[in-house]
């Protein structure tokens, strides 16, 4: 059994175990109607608890979708229905839900959720993302990328805005695969530096750029993330967005980057303030193929943890 925590905490050969295996798995039901079953049920007979204290429209779907398609049944909770917002403890209802159900993802947003959770329940634990990290959204955008590009190993990434838990993951994800990664951001709004320093202790070349245009010379991807995260107070919105204009996606952005650089976002999208609709719609932009991918990379990251 296999918890899948973070990114970093996952080992690089697992890591690219399942990257192969979403790739294998999207193959092997191309051109098939969404809700046929996959020839393989490797959940059959397995109930996997979906738990979301936060909204989801990719990730609910997603896991949703993933776990049918292998013959497994879902239980979509969110977090203010069950008991755990009503002041049981993490570890209680790890402990329970352990003995209903064999795999629990769960959205929330104090990262000690998670890790309790996963340290008292008997079964899987998935991120589905917390306030510091979103592991399956960057082992769907590495898929994707490798997908369009080939290995993204060496390659250049650019985080346009915010350093925030999608960033954190793509900088593991640097560490882990062997990318290098830019931050194009202003300073108040920096990724923690244990996530950069996480990157560069295994080799990766990170580099902190004030100046966006600079910062995409040479990109192989650029990223954007909405500049007001679900956990970010909403009286912060003026303020993130004063210092986050500079770095909006457009075309003239774009046009720094190489030629044959990808447009990436993990969605939902906030047209015209991050990213303008030019870019989402463009040439460069593989943002569908990324929110498709979610489910596949997601179908072989829960095979993992069962080991089926
Ligand atoms: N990208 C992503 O996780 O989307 P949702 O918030 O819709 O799940
Ligand atoms: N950074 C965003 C990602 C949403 C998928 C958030 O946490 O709201």
């Amino acid at each position: 059994m296999n918890h899948f925590l973070d990114i970093h905490k996952t080992d690089p050969d697992a890591l690219r175990l399942i990257i192969d295996q979403g790739v294998a798995m999207k193959q092997a039901r191309a051109d098939r109607p969404k809700g046929t079953p996959d020839d393989e049920q490797p959940l059959a007979g397995r109930m996997v608890a979906l738990i979301f204290e936060k909204p989801s429209t990719r990730t609910r779907v997603s896991f949703d979708v993933g776990v049918r398609q292998m013959g497994g049944e879902t239980m979509v909770l969110s977090g203010s229905d069950m008991q755990l917002g009503h002041g049981e403890t993490i570890a209680d209802t790890a402990r329970v839900l352990s003995r209903y159900v064999d795999m629990i993802m769960i959205r929330t947003f104090d990262e000690s959720v998670l890790t309790e959770m996963a340290e008292y329940a008997d079964v899987p634990v998935i991120n589905g993302l917390t306030d510091r990290t979103h592991p399956c959204q960057i082992m769907a955008d590495v898929m994707t990328f490798e997908e369009h590009r080939g290995p993204i190993k060496g390659k250049k990434v650019v985080w346009t805005g915010d350093g925030n838990n999608v960033c954190a993951s793509f900088l593991h994800a640097a560490g882990q695969f062997g990318f290098d990664m830019t931050f194009a951001g202003p300073p108040q709004l920096d990724p923690e530096a244990e996530f950069v320093g996480f990157a560069r202790d295994r080799g990766s070349k990170i580099v902190i750029e004030r100046d966006a245009a600079k910062a995409v010379d040479g990109a192989d991807l650029i990223v954007a993330d909405t500049w007001v995260s679900m956990h970010d107070a909403q009286s912060a919105r003026e303020r993130r967005h004063n210092l986050l204009r500079p770095y909006q996606v457009n075309d003239a952005l774009m046009a720094k980057a190489k030629p044959d650089a990808l447009f990436m976002h993990c969605l939902p999208a906030h047209r015209e303030e991050e990213v303008t609709s030019s870019v989402m719609d463009g040439p460069h932009s593989v943002i569908f193929d990324e929110a498709e991918n979610r489910l596949h990379a997601q179908k072989a990251i829960m095979r993992w943890c069962l080991g089926v």
